[in-house]
Parts: C-alpha cells; structure tokens; sequence
C-alpha cells in the first residue's frame, strides 16, 4: 500500500511541532564529528517520523539520517532527514526543517519540506506540481545569472580539498547578483521551487536532504541535475545544482568551468 500526501504532510507537521516545542530547551548536544553534532530533538523527531511510517507501513524500507538503513521491500522507500539544518537548530537560528521523500519502485513520487519556524510545509506530488502552504509555486523566471540570488552549502569536513566549495563559491559570486549560505540544503531546495532563491547547488549531500526537496523543484518547473548533469541525483557519489531550465545550465557551466580550472 502507498501513503498519500496529506498522510506525510500531517506526520511532517507533528514533527515539526515537536522541534518547535524542543527549540531553546537543553538539547543534550552530543557529538558525531568535531563539527557535525546531533540533538535529542533530531532523535525524537525521527524517532517519531519512523514510528508514524511503520504503524501503518510495516514492511517500506527507511532511510532516515540518525537511524541509517531499516530494511524492507524495495518497492517502497522512504528517505527521512529529522532536522536538516541541525547546526542553526542548535545555535537557536531559525532556519531549519522536516524532510521525508516516500519512492515508489525507486522513484520519488511524494515530498514534503516542512519548515516549523514559519509554518510553511512545501509539498509535491509527482505530476501535481508543487504547493506551498496548499498554494501553487513555481521557479522564478530570470535568464541571466547576473540577475540571480543563488545559494550553496559547504561540506563540514572538507576544508582545503578541491571539493571545499571554495572556488565555486569565488566563481558563482562573480557570476551572479549574490549567494548566500543558508544552512539547510533541504530548505534552499523549497526557496528555489518558491521562486525566492534563483539557484542552488551543493558538493556533497545525502539523500535524506534533497530526495523531497529536488521533487519540489521539478514539480514547480525547475530542473535538478547532480552537479556533473547528471539525472539520477539520487544515485551516489550525491550532488545537487537546481534552477529554472535557463539557469540550470548556467550553473552547471561554471561547476565544469571551476573543475578545468582546478583540475578536480
Ligand atoms: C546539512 C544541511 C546543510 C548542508 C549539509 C547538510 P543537517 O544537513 O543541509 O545546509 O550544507 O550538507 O548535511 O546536518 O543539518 O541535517
Ligand atoms: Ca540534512
Ligand atoms: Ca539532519
């Protein structure tokens, strides 16, 4: 059996809502990396999120970022990121999310990013186009990058590798009207569908952070590539470079232009 929509919608929601009533209480932060951290409102939101799907869906396969790989058919899976943007979560930021992607026989067919601050849920259904808030959305329009808002994310343990971002970002602040560096790749994947951000792109994602996300982008008339071109997005090594179809190939231009010239 296949969950519907509104089914995630709703389990997004309570989750969100526990993040909300967690937020500026004692976190319990515990380490995964020098830099990447971990709160007890990730594991009670997943926690959660995994208990909701299973109660109804048994035996669907879960992906989710703090539990790993729970086994199931592979007809149905679930890609779960509990709280993306768990550092500005921590830091009391208000910029972060929910994000749950159900496929169907390897396709992402429902996405939901639920953004808690501001009550804002982006949703998409694979042929449906995408909803914020049950309001249609689309990609903007611009064609130039000169015109663009553009944003990125950074690999926290990367620093001074080619794939730190750092040539890209010099490149792409060059190139377009700004970038910015948000914190939450889910959420600057929702802002691209919404038209607020023109363009996004990241090196190294999971996932649980893009697989709702990049289905909001397609369904609001945008094009998600990994950042070689590549279709599958999903398939690992995981990259992201999102914008509307005139854009996109733009971004895609100076991530090969950055890689010849830096011989990746
Ligand atoms: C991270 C955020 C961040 C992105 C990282 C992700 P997390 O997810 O989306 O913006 O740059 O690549 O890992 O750790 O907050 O779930
Ligand atoms: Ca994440
Ligand atoms: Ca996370």
């Amino acid at each position: 059996m296949q969950p519907t929509l509104d089914f995630i919608k709703q389990i997004a929601l309570d989750a969100g809502k526990i993040l909300q009533d967690m937020a500026g209480g004692e976190l319990g932060i515990q380490h995964k990396s020098e830099k990447d951290l971990v709160t007890r409102a990730d594991h009670a939101s997943e926690e959660f999120i995994i208990g909701s799907i299973r109660e109804a869906f048994s035996d669907h396969t879960i992906n989710a970022e703090e539990s790993g790989h729970l086994s199931g058919t592979a007809e149905h899976q679930w890609f779960i990121d509990p709280i993306d943007g768990t550092l500005n979560y921590a830091h009391g930021v208000p910029f972060y999310c929910v994000s749950i992607a159900y496929a169907y026989q390897g396709e992402v067919v429902l996405g939901v990013v639920y953004d808690p601050a501001r009550r804002e849920c982006f949703s998409a259904e694979l042929g449906n186009g995408a909803y914020l808030n049950d309001k249609p959305i689309s990609v903007a329009h611009y064609e130039k990058l000169v015109n663009c808002m553009l944003s990125t994310g950074f690999p926290g343990n990367k620093w001074g590798s080619p794939e730190d971002n750092l040539h890209d970002f010099y490149n792409f602040s060059l190139a377009a009207q700004t970038v910015r560096r948000l914190g939450s790749a889910a959420l600057d994947l929702a802002y691209v569908a919404a038209g607020r951000v023109d363009g996004f792109w990241e090196k190294s994602v999971h996932n649980w952070d893009i697989a709702a996300a990049g289905l909001i982008v397609q369904e609001a008339g945008g094009v998600v590539t990994n950042v070689y071109g590549g279709e599958d997005f999903l398939e690992e090594p995981i990259s992201v470079a999102a914008g509307n179809p005139i854009i996109h190939p733009q971004i895609l231009e100076i991530l090969a232009k950055v890689r010849r010239e830096y011989s990746e």
